[in-house]
């Protein structure tokens, strides 16, 4: 029986949206079905804002960055008024079932949907790749190709000047970008905030690699990072909070670079890469995973597997429980980063 699906994109963008959004509707349309696209992610359903999406509407879109729908961090469950409008336009909508692209806050959402009774599927994504139950989520590859060609372009220029240069990359929770791109980049050392990090230290393994004859380093710092208490660096507390309650990070390594040069006396420069990572064309293996995950949502929904997400376990997409997903969130884990751990200073 040919079915009517609702999609939308919600939160942080990410390279292979499109890719995603693209696969969900053709495989959709080529299996006698249609798509309404929600724009902006839950705002699109509290506001009543849709519109259908077909092969035409997606012709093109696999290499592009960001997402045709649009996205935004509302939280369809602010309060009473905004899920009672939600809700309100599902019915109106007419819709048998959803499909959420997204990340924690997304699928959090889309798990409470369930709950109440709604058919939805999650696909998940994020650069961060911090979501449990999955072993990848696209988005991720790409931040960390951009990443290591900023590490890799920092080293020349460290080099010629003799500088320690510190990279912020994002990873609000986890230092995934941070290891991968580290280790890719050849870092002389890497902050991530699972693993609170002590400035003396890291000024000893600066020191240590300039005795051996190395006057620069690359330090790559993920925004979250937090220094070990007692270690002589507070972080300011009180910035802007989404909806979700999480803070707007991006920072902390002007920090960390100030107090390097303090302590080592060698010149140090900072570079945030902020939401380059999150832009432009995704990588052949996001856009792969991305279509991947999108006709896998789309089986899901035949196969009538609600309450669930589309996973990447090893080589095979499969579905996993969304309270999988959303529960807890997937850290770095130290064997990554002990291999990191071996080249610093
Ligand atoms: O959730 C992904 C992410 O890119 C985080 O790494 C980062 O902290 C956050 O989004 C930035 O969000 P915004 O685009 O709202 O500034």
């Amino acid at each position: 029986m040919a079915m009517k699906m609702g999609v939308l994109t919600g939160g942080g963008d990410c390279p292979g949206l499109n890719a995603a959004l693209r696969a969900v509707v053709k495989h959709a349309e080529r299996s006698g079905d249609s798509i309404l696209g929600i724009k902006n992610g839950w705002a699109g359903l509290i506001q009543g804002q849709c519109e259908p999406l077909t092969e035409y509407s997606v012709s093109g879109i696999l290499p592009k960055g960001g997402t045709i729908l649009g996205t935004s961090r509302t939280n369809l469950f602010k309060n009473a008024e905004t899920l009672q409008r939600g809700l309100a336009n599902y019915s109106r909508f007419g819709l048998d079932a959803l499909i959420a692209i997204g990340g924690e806050d997304t699928l959090g959402v889309a798990l409470k949907l369930h709950e109440g009774g709604i058919k939805v599927v999650g696909v998940p994504k994020t650069i961060d790749n911090d979501l449990s139950g999955t072993d990848f989520t696209f988005g991720f590859d790409t931040a960390v190709y951009i990443a290591t060609e900023a590490i890799d372009r920092l080293h020349s220029t460290a080099e010629a000047h003799h500088r320690v240069m510190v990279v912020e990359v994002m990873g609000r929770h986890t230092g995934w970008i941070a290891v991968y791109s580290g280790i890719a980049g050849g870092a002389d050392g890497i902050l991530i905030p699972e693993h609170p990090f002590d400035i003396a230290e890291l000024c000893e393994q600066v020191k240590r690699r300039q005795s051996r004859g190395k006057d620069f380093s690359i330090i790559v710092v993920a925004e979250g990072a937090k220094p070990k208490e007692g270690g002589g660096i507070t972080l300011t507390k009180g910035g802007a909070r989404d909806e979700f309650g999480h803070e707007r990070l991006g920072g902390i390594s002007n920090i960390v670079g100030a107090e390097i040069e303090r302590r080592t006396g060698i010149e140090t420069r900072v570079t945030i890469l902020g939401h380059v990572q999150r832009g432009g064309t995704p990588t052949p293996f996001d856009r792969i995973l991305a279509t991947r995950c999108g006709v896998s949502a789309v089986n899901q929904v035949h196969e009538g597997k609600f309450g669930t997400m589309v996973a990447m376990r090893g080589q095979t997409i499969v579905a996993v429980p969304l309270s999988e997903a959303v529960g807890q969130i997937k850290q770095v884990n130290m064997e990554l980063f002990d291999v990191a751990r071996v080249f610093f200073g």
